[in-house]
């Protein structure tokens, strides 16, 4: 269901790091389609003028995709430019001048969480809030108490179906599919379940470190950046139950309800790591305690998940960057052949990035007179060709009002009620090596005989469909 489209985008943070990696190309993106044909507010503190914003915006979209000289050209002809802090009265009556005749505006607030309610009031101050909606960056609060205080903050001047909280993860076709292959399919539903499903894990791992965004980093830490969004949203997608139609509500309560049978984590089942070195970041204090690597156990006390663990790990400065979800099936109930049931079992593996594709693990008899076997993997590939990036879809879906893919105030709050036992009891952070798998004790958590299932890189499609199995270790 969509409403209106919005008929004005006012960003906030206009100079930032998420403007110059994600917001411009998307917005040239939607150029480039002819989505997006209204004016075009960049706001800032920076002291900067429209001539360096654009030729910002002209920078960003070399480095990431390239300019597209018409998009670009009619991007540069919408773009306009407020300068100003946010805290003064006067940055809004320009904001509210350069929107001129657009009564239904887009403000995204591309800004620290600290500033919101500053901004939402001066917004509200000068009258452009009453058809508007708003754009909120993930993460969404420190914890279960400022989330809540941010909810009740934005309620005062926004309804709840004019807040969009962004989360980049739900804007992936990849993570989309999770949902569409479960509840598309009739042949998984009899098997989604603790009967058949031994573990889930989830794995994000990056092979680089903070990029320089060390200060960020440090008020952050990898479990408010990525586990209590990105990951959990991940979770829900998977272990949900149908939705009864295919609405934003009725999909919101499907998940809510699962968010609200996730059981609070327990501090013993979390193993925080540090790759050697974060401390000399720049922005990173000499004796930091943030978190670069999570590991965690979790359960989710549903009938159909009960006793089933989920594990869940995400790091910087690890071998490789992918993140794959692996769902890892009980083992045959008689070894007949080869030793079948004690080797790996059954399984599907979703990758979700760098590349996509979904493939079940299967074991296959080896040609030759002995009933031995070798383990074979049923691959799905995806072209990624067409998709529109995240922010590019996220981006169109809030300018037209559609919130499917955005998260609801009670299911980020929900989903901070899970993660909130560690923030007030986190487990001491252990040092690891860069290119590892992050810290030794992570091993520990995983109770089955398979271990963690380590991504590999992914071998380019060619005659022989079947890919290699993927690696296995205990640790
Ligand atoms: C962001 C985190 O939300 O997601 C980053 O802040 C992380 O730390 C990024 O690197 C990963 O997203 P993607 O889409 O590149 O896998």
């Amino acid at each position: 269901m969509t409403t209106p489209s919005s008929d004005a985008l006012v960003f906030f943070g206009a100079t930032g790091d998420l403007a110059y990696k994600q917001i411009f190309p998307a917005l040239q993106a939607l150029m480039r389609k002819g989505e997006l044909e209204v004016p075009i507010i960049g706001v800032s503190r920076a002291g900067w003028t429209l001539e360096k914003l654009t030729a910002r915006a002209h920078d960003s979209l070399a480095e990431h995709g390239g300019v597209d000289a018409a998009a670009f050209a009619k991007f540069a002809a919408l773009l306009r430019y407020v300068e100003g802090d946010y805290a003064d009265p006067a940055t809004f009556t320009r904001i509210k001048a350069e929107l001129g005749s657009a009564s239904r505006p887009l403000h995204y607030l591309a800004i620290p969480p600290s500033m919101f309610a500053t901004v939402v009031q001066g917004l509200a101050n000068v009258g452009c809030t009453a058809d508007a909606r708003v754009v909120v960056e993930k993460p969404f609060g420190r914890d279960l108490a400022s989330a809540q205080a941010l909810d009740r903050t934005l309620h005062e001047v926004f309804d709840e179906a004019a807040i969009f909280r962004i989360d980049h993860y739900l804007g992936k076709e990849a993570v989309q599919n999770l949902l569409y292959f479960r509840f598309a399919n009739a042949f998984l539903d009899p098997i989604w379940n603790r009967h058949y499903v031994d573990n889930i894990q989830i794995t994000m791992a990056e092979n680089f470190g903070v990029q320089g965004r060390g200060a960020f980093y440090e008020e952050v830490g990898a479990i408010r950046d990525v586990v209590q969004n990105h990951l959990l949203q991940v979770i829900a997608l998977l272990a949900m139950d149908a939705p009864l139609g295919q609405d934003a509500e009725s999909m919101r309560a499907e998940k809510l309800r699962l968010f609200r049978a996730m059981r609070p984590l327990d501090p013993a089942h979390v193993v925080r790591g540090q790759f050697a070195g974060y401390r000399s970041e720049k922005g990173v204090a000499p004796a930091s305690q943030v978190e670069t690597f999570a590991a965690l156990r979790l359960y989710i006390d549903t009938w159909r998940w009960a006793g089933v663990p989920f594990y869940l790990r995400a790091g910087k400065c690890l071998p490789i960057t992918a993140t794959e979800v692996m769902v890892e099936l009980k083992p045959p109930p008689l070894g007949v052949f080869d030793g079948v049931s004690a080797a790996r079992p059954n399984y599907f593996r979703f990758r979700l990035s760098p590349e996509v594709l979904i493939s079940v693990g299967a074991k296959v008899k080896k040609s030759g007179e002995a009933m031995a076997g070798e383990p074979t993997e049923l691959i799905a590939r995806h072209s990624l060709r067409r998709d529109r990036a995240p922010y590019e879809r996220l981006l169109h879906d809030a300018m037209r009002g559609d919130p499917s893919l955005f998260t609801r105030d009670d299911c980020v709050e929900a989903a901070w009620r899970v993660i909130d036992p560690v923030l007030r009891a986190p487990p001491p952070v252990v040092e690891y090596a860069q290119g590892s798998w992050g810290p030794a004790p992570a091993g520990a958590l995983v109770k089955s005989a398979t271990g963690w299932h380590n991504p590999v890189a992914e071998q380019p499609p060619c005659g022989d469909t079947a890919a290699p199995s993927p690696a296995k270790e205990k640790s």
